[in-house]
């Protein structure tokens, strides 16, 4: 037998992917299912930004485009940074255009890790940021962040989980799944530890436009972050555009001379089309408001379900409001059953889609992740559902 890459051994099938292949056989079966399960913003992408590709391809922008990203995108980028995050980057060396935020995600830690280095990740959190650090041949320590402490780590935790070989921390706020983000003092401390210790800072801000009543902090936002702070983005949830795959890399110059040799190396570039509809996306004044619009959306959706959890007085699932991204984090531990079959069941028996907790890491388990990128006629039906069926057990 040929051998085959022994890291992948290491990586779980995504429950995630799983709970989707069962949910599209059962909606193939002709049940009626009521999907809380994805990531992917249920509005479609504005259609001026449909429109700016189509033109962009009409003009013929079909072949390859500059690897780094055009510069009026990296521009647009480096004015968004600095308009949200209040963070100076230089479009011309420092901001890198890649294939989504997943593929920024990649590019960083390829461009830092050594195979060997230790990488501190939060528990729970996106089966991906492990998932690629493994990949990578990085060893993956995870830091719990209990439910209890609002889901952030306790700050002796990190202390615990620093050895020698520690080279990064990566970070996700506001969390997917739980939708938590830490005080700006919080991640003041993190970064005086990071300094102090010699690490990088992997920030993961794809959810950072999408919060609720406070504002998260940008991880690159102190003074003499920028240094060892990687900012990972997308235009992915914050425009509903999952599918066009854009995203962007904000680090330090020799980091992104390593990622652009990487992106180089695997994509060449990114569509240059999608390139131009992100720009406009990025910088026409009418897009902002869309999204200010799916922002409120989301927030209704989020005020119902609360409403509806005051109102059911549930012992069994507990609410934990989200600061930030779409998703609730439900607590259900009090029914002593792993997160894995709960969703099961309540797939089978309410016809309910949702993400077994334990998908993102030990924390997780207990917990069930429900998204509010659905309808709010979706998100009322499903949750009442998922109580119901967590008061009968
Ligand atoms: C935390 C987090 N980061 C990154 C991504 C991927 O985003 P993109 O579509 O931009 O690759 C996701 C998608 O679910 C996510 O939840």
């Amino acid at each position: 037998m040929l051998n085959l890459n022994t890291q992948f051994e290491l990586i779980r099938q995504s429950a995630t992917v799983a709970m989707a292949d069962r949910i599209l056989a059962l909606k193939a079966s002709g049940r009626n299912i009521v999907g809380l399960q994805v990531g992917d913003p249920d509005f479609g992408t504005p259609s001026a930004v449909v429109d700016a590709a189509l033109n962009a391809m009409q003009t013929g922008l079909t072949h390859y485009g500059p690897s780094r990203g055009f510069p009026d995108l990296r521009t647009a980028v480096a004015k968004k940074l600095l308009r949200d995050e209040g963070v100076t980057y230089d479009p011309d060396t420092e901001i890198l255009i890649t294939h989504g935020g997943i593929h920024a995600y990649y590019l960083a830690m390829q461009s830092i890790l050594t195979p060997g280095d230790d990488v501190l990740i939060p528990d729970p959190s996106w089966a991906t940021h492990s998932n690629m650090a493994i990949m990578l041949r990085g060893n993956v320590i995870r830091v719990p962040a209990p439910a209890e402490n609002g889901f952030i780590p306790l700050f002796d935790s990190w202390l615990k989980a620093l050895t020698p070989k520690t080279r990064v921390i990566v970070l996700n706020y506001p969390s997917n799944p739980t939708g938590a983000f830490p005080s700006r003092e919080y991640l003041q401390n993190l970064q005086d530890f990071a300094a102090k210790h010699n690490l990088w800072i992997v920030s993961d801000e794809v959810y950072g436009s999408l919060y609720y009543e406070e504002k998260p902090t940008s991880a690159g936002a102190f003074e003499d972050a920028k240094n060892r702070t990687i900012l990972v983005n997308s235009l992915s949830k914050s425009y509903a555009m999952t599918g066009w795959r854009v995203g962007f890399l904000a680090a330090p110059q020799r980091v992104i001379e390593h990622a652009l040799k990487a992106g180089q190396n695997s994509i060449t570039c990114v569509a240059p089309f999608i390139q131009k509809a992100a720009t406009f996306a990025l910088t026409e004044p009418s897009i902002q408001e869309v999204t200010a619009e799916m922002r409120a959306a989301y927030s209704r959706r989020r005020d119902l379900v609360l409403r509806i959890a005051r109102e059911l007085e549930s012992d069994s699932v507990k609410v934990i409001p989200p600061q930030g991204a779409f998703y609730f984090f439900l607590d259900l531990r009090a029914l002593n059953m792993s997160s894995v079959e709960m969703c099961e069941r309540i797939l089978d028996e309410e016809g309910v889609g949702l993400v077994p907790g334990s998908a993102f890491g030990e924390q997780g388990e207990g917990f069930i992740r429900m998204t509010i990128a659905a309808s709010d006629k979706d998100v009322e039906a499903g949750f009442r559902k998922i109580v119901a069926w967590a008061e009968k057990q």
